[in-house]
């Protein structure tokens, strides 16, 4: 029996082999262009740590924007990808790229001024939060920006079910309430902004918070 850990590694590796996933491969989400933007004017700080970068549509649009982004994921094949799409898009010497596992982090403390993260924690189970939230604090200086992208419960696959999660082609997913996100990082952090994407389909949340 494979751990879910094992099987959330096995779709991950073959949604970059078949190159179908559900998921923007290029183009950033205007949500992080917009709180970027607004980090930007608020912090002098400009290394940004992106978990889960996947093909690094997001360390693109941040190395644009002037910060010196490191994406990090465990896809091996996403990283080649994102390496590629930077060396194409001129960025290559802008954007640092790092194989490893958000729950292993090869940073030392405060490395970070922003740590984004698009699309991952929603991956990562309830039990694993604790180190999530752990990973984080290590690497985000304090005063710095964490902005987060998760699945809400609006989103259309979550149904009419008691449970706040699924696991689709093996893939854990998890669609968040408001009141789940304010819970886990709401005494680390200052939420400042919680907003809510629906377009009928998917729902997601979008967070900006600052660390105490
Ligand atoms: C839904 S994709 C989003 C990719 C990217 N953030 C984007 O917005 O295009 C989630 C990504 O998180 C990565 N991931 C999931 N769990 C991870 C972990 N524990 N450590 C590192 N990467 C992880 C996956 O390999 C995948 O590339």
């Amino acid at each position: 029996m494979r751990s879910a850990c094992e099987q959330n590694r096995r779709y991950f590796r073959r949604a970059y082999e078949t190159g179908c996933h559900g998921w923007q491969a290029s183009e950033p989400s205007a949500y992080v262009a917009t709180n970027l933007a607004a980090a930007l004017t608020s912090t002098v700080e400009r290394r940004l740590l992106d978990l889960g970068c996947g093909e690094g549509r997001h360390c693109l649009l941040a190395a644009r924007m002037g910060f010196l982004p490191v994406g990090l994921d465990y896809e091996s094949m996403a990283i080649r990808r994102a390496q590629a799409n930077a060396r194409r898009a001129g960025l290559a010497d802008r954007i640092q790229w790092v194989v490893g596992d958000v729950f292993a982090l090869p940073f030392g403390p405060g490395s970070f001024g922003v740590v984004l993260d698009y699309g991952c924690l929603h991956h990562q189970r309830k039990s694993d939060w604790p180190r999530y939230l752990a990973a984080i604090m290590a690497v985000l200086k304090p005063g710095g920006y964490f902005l987060l992208s998760v699945f809400s419960t609006a989103f259309r696959a979550y149904g009419p079910q008691e449970r706040s999660w699924q696991l689709a082609h093996g893939a854990y997913r998890r669609f968040f309430t408001a009141e789940e996100i304010r819970w886990l990082f709401g005494r680390r952090f200052e939420v400042l902004q919680l907003e809510e994407e629906r377009d009928g389909v998917r729902g997601f949340w979008h967070a900006v918070m600052r660390r105490e």
